[in-house]
């Protein structure tokens, strides 16, 4: 991954930004997304690759070739979902321990079940994400994969550098706003519809359906990945590396380290 030194976003602009997207979003990420995801853990994983045409599993599969870890290590997965990203790493590392942690219950019981499926076993905590409920300096990485679009960045990152020990690790991965106007407006395009068929394939709730225009402006009022990188860097991250996707920016990689003296 190459070192990514620009900064892109100053701190007056990540406290605007953030305010922005609490005004826009705070009543959704409330009240609608803790239901969305009461509906979705079932199909899940497969809503997702329909919704992608498949691109999803390649996405998250590049994503955990970027996590590098040591036996013993002590890995916690935020906004875990249903264990994606937890599991993919045990099976490659059984060596490692994962925590878990996701406001749903519905998700992460849904996790724990595929956790047995795979035999691999990770340790589950239902909350929300904005107050990590673990000790300062407790883990060696911390995953974010797709769901910091649905977060107050500037609460939830400073949290995530709180329980990592200095010299630990975040790795993140989610759908960035693109840099280039015309890519995104292509994006848009394709969400709105691809959120609607999967929607009626899979027969969504009422609330995942309202969020139709909600996964669009969430996008669009995101940030791109140079300017991830900065806030990452403003929240008090070093070494902040950036792989960005070959899909035009849509999806990147971060890595960033907690600095071991600080
Ligand atoms: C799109 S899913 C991603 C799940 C998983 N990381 C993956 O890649 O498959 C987003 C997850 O974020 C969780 N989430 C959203 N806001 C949250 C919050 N404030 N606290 C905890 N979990 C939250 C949802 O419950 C959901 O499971």
């Amino acid at each position: 991954m190459a070192a990514d030194e620009s900064a892109v976003l100053g701190r007056a602009d990540f406290e605007r930004r953030e305010q922005r997207r609490r005004t826009l979003f705070a009543r959704t990420w409330a009240a609608v997304i803790p239901d969305v995801f009461k509906d979705v853990p079932s199909y899940y994983r497969a809503g997702n690759v329909v919704a992608s045409f498949g691109l999803w599993e390649v996405w998250a599969w590049q994503f955990v070739r970027t996590v590098r870890l040591a036996p013993g290590d002590k890995l916690l997965d935020v906004c875990a979902g249903t264990n994606d990203v937890g599991i993919r790493l045990l099976r490659r590392q059984p060596e490692i321990r994962v925590t878990a942690i996701d406001r749903s219950r519905e998700m992460q019981d849904e996790g724990q079940r595929r956790a047995r499926h795979y035999r691999v076993a990770i340790d589950s905590r239902i909350g929300d994400v904005h107050r990590l409920p673990f000790a300062d300096e407790t883990f060696d990485a911390v995953t974010l994969q797709a769901a910091s679009r649905h977060l107050q960045l500037d609460r939830v990152l400073p949290e995530i550098r709180r329980v990592l020990k200095p010299g630990g690790v975040f790795y993140h991965c989610d759908m960035l706003k693109p840099r280039r106007r015309v890519i995104e407006r292509l994006y848009l395009a394709f969400l709105h519809v691809s959120v609607a068929w999967t929607a009626m394939i899979f027969g969504s709730s009422a609330s995942s359906r309202q969020c139709r225009d909600y996964f669009k402006l969430a996008i669009s009022n995101f940030y791109t990945a140079e300017e991830l990188s900065s806030v990452l860097r403003l929240v008090g991250f070093a070494d902040v590396r950036c792989r960005k996707s070959v899909w035009g920016g849509m999806v990147a990689f971060h890595r960033a380290t907690r600095a071991p003296r600080d």
